[in-house]
């Protein structure tokens, strides 16, 4: 299917969610409706855009805007709340500067923003980490797709500086998604060298370290944009899409990310297994061509190494081409299905095909990670849409992908963001406790943050905010970080 076959969204009726956030407050106790359980102790941290302009300019893609992390924390029913700007250099030159500094994931199609206002003393890295965070060594900080890291204070929400890792292994991409491996004890992630010969260079942090090691290099003769990747417990896959990257466009500042991009629907998904007992990449597998932002969960049965993705078959344009000031998500015309793709390391067929584990697509997956993540699961928990309202990621959901079934929260006007599962202490089944979600209510000008049932799906309570927070893209909860 060609881009021009896909249908473009029609408009939303306003933008709230791409509008610029300029309030930064501390909030002891947010009003709640409902009931929060009272085990809910912890903080949920969450990281998005949240300013769209440089000087008159409007940006106009999502993943452009500046980095603010929002913080809720609960104890014994109650919610307070928290939002900052991370103050990086990014930061610093468009705030006051008026100019972007490093590179941009879209761009002005006219390149009027670039062409008068880029920094010319711009690195090729942007430290505009909006899109995740996570803690090691007790260390938090936030990152983008490339590897620049920002620490910030997690009470105060207080940006500390650049972080940079020991034997940081210099490289132009890395993904926003690390994964933990829990019996290793290790952070693992990867990065893209593309300014000689371009590789995929795997690495692993020990826990309470901030020391790279590598793992693995995976030459490759052209590289790749992957925005996360799959981890079992022995091996590592890179899901190779053909959205390949033009490595000598890409080390220049002024080239975004998505002009260096071209999809190549003819070229196969390449899925790369990297085996982390031997560092190495041990096999290659082949399937159609497909896109995707998100691995869901990977497992090991019987010798088979199970892929599960959030995948789609449309034009990547469709997708990475968002602009806030025509689109959001539109996840029916961009086919998202919940795949399992279904690799035999040891011998079979090396080209591979898919089957659909649930009736509904999602976007932003998630699952109980620290329970199940390399294990047999069975739940996940997304965004979806909703096909008779408004073109827009809308109902937040569950799935079932043993019974291939789901469950929704909707409520009309609101647009649920990532959902962060929260296990109960001492929980005995996968699903037990409940689902955090940011929910922009559009109706009310304002957010509230959602706590639904794992179990029943069913609303406990919500928490609201006095001002809108942007759409966000990534977070995490720590239950043994409390403000
Ligand atoms: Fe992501």
């Amino acid at each position: 299917m060609s881009t021009a076959e896909v249908a473009r969204p029609e408009p939303l009726p306003d933008f709230l969610g791409f509008t610029t956030l300029d309030r930064e407050v501390t909030i002891d106790r947010l009003p709640v409706t409902g009931r929060i359980p009272e085990w809910l102790t912890g903080t949920l941290v969450r990281n998005g855009p949240a300013k769209f302009e440089v000087d008159d300019y409007r940006l106009t893609h999502w993943f452009n805007g500046l980095a603010m992390l929002h913080s809720f924390a609960f104890t014994e029913g109650q919610v307070s709340y928290a939002n900052k700007y991370l103050r990086g250099q990014s930061y610093e030159a468009e705030v006051n500067d008026g100019q972007l500094y490093g590179k941009q994931f879209g761009m002005d199609p006219c390149k009027r923003l670039f062409g008068r206002h880029f920094a010319e003393y711009s690195p090729n890295l942007s430290d505009n980490t909006n899109v995740n965070l996570t803690r090691i060594a007790n260390r938090y900080f936030a990152f983008n797709e490339q590897p620049r890291y920002l620490e910030f204070d997690p009470t105060t929400l207080d940006t500390v500086g650049e972080l940079e890792f020991d034997g940081q292994i210099a490289g132009e991409t890395s993904t926003p998604h690390p994964h933990f491996d829990f019996g290793r004890r290790t952070l693992v992630n990867y990065t893209t060298t593309m300014r000689d010969r371009a590789a995929y260079q795997v690495f692993y942090v020990p826990e309470n370290t901030l020391t790279q090691h590598r793992m693995a290099t995976v030459e490759v003769d052209e590289p790749c944009y992957m925005h996360s990747f799959a981890m079992t417990e022995n091996y590592v896959v890179l899901v190779e899409f053909p959205v390949v990257i033009d490595q000598e466009k890409f080390v220049q500042p002024d080239k975004s990310f998505l002009e260096c991009f071209t999809w190549q629907p003819t070229r196969p998904a390449r899925f790369r297994v990297v085996d982390k007992r031997e560092g190495r990449c041990t096999a290659v597998f082949e399937s159609e061509a497909f896109f995707a932002f998100h691995h869901v969960n990977a497992v090991e049965v019987g010798g088979d190494i199970l892929v599960d993705i959030a995948a789609t078959h449309t034009p990547y344009e469709t997708v990475l081409g968002l602009a806030p000031t025509e689109d959001q998500f539109d996840l029916s015309a961009y086919g998202y299905q919940v795949r399992r793709y279904t690799l035999s390391p040891r011998g079979g067929a090396s080209r591979i095909g898919w089957e659909q584990l649930a009736d509904a697509g999602v976007e932003m997956p998630r699952i109980n990670y620290r329970g199940h993540n390399t294990r047999p699961y069975r739940y996940v928990y997304g965004l979806g849409h909703s096909p008779r309202s408004i073109r827009a990621m809308n109902r937040l959901l569950k799935l079932d992908i043993v019974n291939g079934t789901h469950s929704a929260w909707y409520e009309k006007g609101c647009f649920p963001g990532e959902p962060v599962f929260v296990p109960r202490p001492g929980a005995s089944t996968e699903d037990d406790g409940v689902v955090l979600s940011g929910v922009l209510d559009a109706k009310a000008g304002t957010s509230f943050l959602l706590v639904v049932d794992g179990s029943s799906f069913e609303e406990l309570g919500r928490a609201r905010v006095p001002h809108h927070i942007p759409n966000d893209f990534h977070g995490q909860f720590f239950a043994d970080l409390h403000r």
